[in-house]
């Protein structure tokens, strides 16, 4: 069983207690969380969603500091692997994963395409391209990425908003 060593970790996530959980993160990484990490009650059902068998590998694209992948691993037998290209982000989840030791969950270092998607059964993204948006200025993560690509990147994520109704 994939339990992490810390009850009060398990009570939150399986109470959806996203305060409580986003504890485990210092203060910058917990207030981008209402905004950033994928809230707690959401995991339960994407997870359970993607999971179909205990053999099920679910791939987290631009996993931030792990939480989707910490608690879809919690809540389901499935596998869970995430990629996420700021190496800080990575540290904090590779601490709470070793601490906790937490099985079924592993977490890599680089940008989405690093890795093969064939090694994979099923995939999460939560906005990865959010801070190309020229609105999203004031919710960037950190400056540590290079957004050059953003007047490109940024128009045609506003088109896809506007022809699509999201
Ligand atoms: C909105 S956060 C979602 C985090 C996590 N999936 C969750 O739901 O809690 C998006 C993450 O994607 C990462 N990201 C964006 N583009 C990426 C890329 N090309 N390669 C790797 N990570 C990327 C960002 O650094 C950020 O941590």
């Amino acid at each position: 069983m994939n339990w992490p060593l810390d009850s009060n970790l398990l009570r939150c996530i399986l109470a959806e207690d996203d305060a409580g959980f986003d504890q485990i993160f210092r203060d910058r990484i917990r207030a981008l969380s209402r905004v950033h990490w994928t809230p707690l009650a959401v995991v339960r059902k994407a997870s359970a969603f993607l999971v179909q068998t205990p053999r099920t590998r679910v791939l987290d694209l631009g996993c931030g500091p792990g939480k989707f992948c910490i608690a879809g691993a919690l809540f389901t037998k499935g596998s869970f692997s995430g990629v996420e290209q700021r190496r800080r982000l990575c540290q904090i989840a590779w601490k709470i994963i070793k601490t906790q030791r937490l099985a079924n969950t592993e977490i890599f270092h680089g940008p989405i395409n690093a890795l093969s998607f064939s090694d994979f059964d099923a995939f999460y993204l939560f906005n990865p391209f959010a801070e190309h948006l020229p609105s999203a200025v004031q919710d960037r993560i950190d400056d540590t990425i290079d957004l050059r690509w953003t007047p490109i990147v940024g128009p045609l994520l506003v088109g896809i908003k506007l022809w699509f109704g999201v």
